[in-house]
């Protein structure tokens, strides 16, 4: 029997959802990681962390010896099971802890990671906690680099769309990205946003 790269992903998919509490939609995360492929990353930063389902389903995305740092408000990442996939795709992990304070989360982010490839915003998910973590990480980003938000569409939480509508209207924000787009796939997706940092994002505003 011929196993295709298609069906891997999508047993690592379904691993990762069982073992990791991996919290996403299929095939937006088969997007999702289209994208990354495009950027190869080799330096990623995931705000919301969690057990490390994400980087456990990302990981064939990213080059080899990647670093990666998981962000979490709580130490749920002590569940080891996403270094299994980190390891075989070579990826150096280091997890942190957010008591609050943002100065004090990004001097410990830039210290392992002063650039990051990839930024991934899936923590909480208000207004104002989006807002923060954009305003904390992404200025870290490379140009080129992509900063995607989770939980575009929910109907819980209106801050991921609420700062990106913001986004749209603000000049500042237009030029700092040079390429847009949205993946949501009803019923069970919960809508992502992946954003491309200009190459050359002067301030306009
Ligand atoms: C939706 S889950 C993340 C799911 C994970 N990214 C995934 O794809 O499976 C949100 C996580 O954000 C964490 N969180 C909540 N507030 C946060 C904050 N201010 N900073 C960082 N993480 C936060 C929660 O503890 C929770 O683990």
């Amino acid at each position: 029997m011929i196993t295709t790269a298609s069906e891997l992903w999508d047993e690592n998919f379904d691993w990762a959802v069982e073992h990791c509490g991996l919290m996403q939609d299929r095939r937006e995360l088969r997007a999702v990681c289209h994208e990354m492929r495009g950027v190869r990353p080799r330096r990623v930063l995931e705000i919301g962390s969690h057990k490390g389902g994400w980087i456990a389903a990302v990981a064939d995305t990213c080059r080899v010896g990647t670093i990666y740092v998981g962000v979490d408000a709580l130490d749920a990442w002590k569940q080891p099971r996403a270094q299994v996939q980190c390891r075989v795709h070579w990826i150096k992990t280091h997890w942190l802890t957010h008591k609050g304070d943002y100065d004090a989360t990004l001097d410990k982010v830039r210290a392992i990671l002063p650039v990051v490839d990839v930024l991934h915003i899936d923590g909480d998910h208000s207004y104002r906690s989006v807002r923060g973590d954009w305003e904390t990480y992404a200025h870290l980003v490379r140009p080129g680099g992509l900063v995607i938000f989770h939980d575009m569409m929910s109907r819980r939480h209106d801050g991921p769309r609420r700062f990106l509508d913001e986004m749209r209207r603000a000049l500042k924000y237009r030029a700092w990205c040079d390429w847009l787009c949205e993946y949501f796939h009803p019923p069970h997706g919960m809508g992502v946003a992946i954003l491309r940092r200009a190459a050359d994002d002067r301030d306009t505003e």
